[in-house]
């Protein structure tokens, strides 16, 4: 396995118990197996508020754990089932998703998604900032003005940007087993690496990552794309067999 390590970040949304340790054991003894390339901590899991704190406690070797959503209040308050990031930094995670397309579907818009991220990043949290036009937009050729507007809306300058990491996942591709095809992509990932680097004046780059439909059979595609630094994976994290196929297969 070569040294060059993507982020292989998985999702696991609305699934899990404490019997799915065997999940995240596996895949922990997966990344010790080839420790050299692993070093980096760039296996990530996100998973329920309710395995959070039981996960991070095992201080897994490889693997950091993260969560998928918070409510943007920085404070307690009267928000009845709603969880802020002072609690999920509290019970261990060390990322977020924010911006994901079923949570931007219950109403998240750009303005609530930047106070998120401002909470999360005061808690000192790394977010995973999905971004994404539907397929609509896509056929509309708005894909480009969308992605503009969801970074320029709910990102700002005063944010430390090298804790954020973007994460382009085309709604219509999330679940559906579509994914687009390269050149298309190759376009997208050059495009949000020039808003931002236009943005914040910055030579760096943004780490960025594909998501939607990532599974071992599709894998292989995207290593032609240089500008992919990862993978957001939903469906397949929820198998340690899945979620381990796609990153042997990525480096076959
Ligand atoms: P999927 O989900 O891999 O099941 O398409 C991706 C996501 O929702 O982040």
């Amino acid at each position: 396995m070569t040294n060059k390590l993507k982020y292989f970040v998985g999702n696991w949304k609305m699934f899990g118990d404490f019997s799915s340790l065997k999940i995240i054991n596996s895949i922990n003894k997966f990344c010790q197996t080839h420790k050299k390339t692993f070093n980096k901590k760039k296996v990530i899991l996100c998973v329920p508020n309710t395995l959070i704190e039981f996960f991070s406690k095992k201080n897994f070797k490889h693997i950091s754990i993260g969560a998928q959503n918070c409510h943007h209040e920085q404070n307690y308050g009267s928000y009845t089932g709603s969880v802020n990031a002072l609690m999920l930094k509290k019970v261990g995670a060390e990322y977020i998703i924010l911006g994901h397309s079923e949570n931007r579907s219950d109403g998240d818009n750009n303005k609530i998604l930047k106070k998120k991220i401002e909470s999360a990043l005061n808690q000192k949290l790394k977010i995973i900032f999905c971004i994404g036009e539907t397929l609509l937009e896509k056929r509309k050729g708005k894909t480009f003005s969308v992605i503009k507007k969801q970074l320029s809306d709910s990102l700002n300058k005063s944010h430390e940007l090298n804790k954020i990491i973007i994460a382009y996942e085309p709604i219509w591709s999330i679940g559906t087993g579509k994914i687009p095809n390269i050149s298309y992509l190759k376009k997208i990932f050059k495009f949000i690496k020039y808003e931002f680097v236009k943005k914040y004046k910055t030579r760096k780059s943004p780490i960025m990552l594909y998501g939607g439909s990532v599974n071992a059979s599709n894998i292989a595609n995207f290593s032609l794309i240089s500008n992919i630094d990862g993978f957001l994976i939903g469906a397949a994290s929820q198998s340690s067999k899945k979620f381990i196929d796609i990153i042997k297969n990525y480096y076959k």
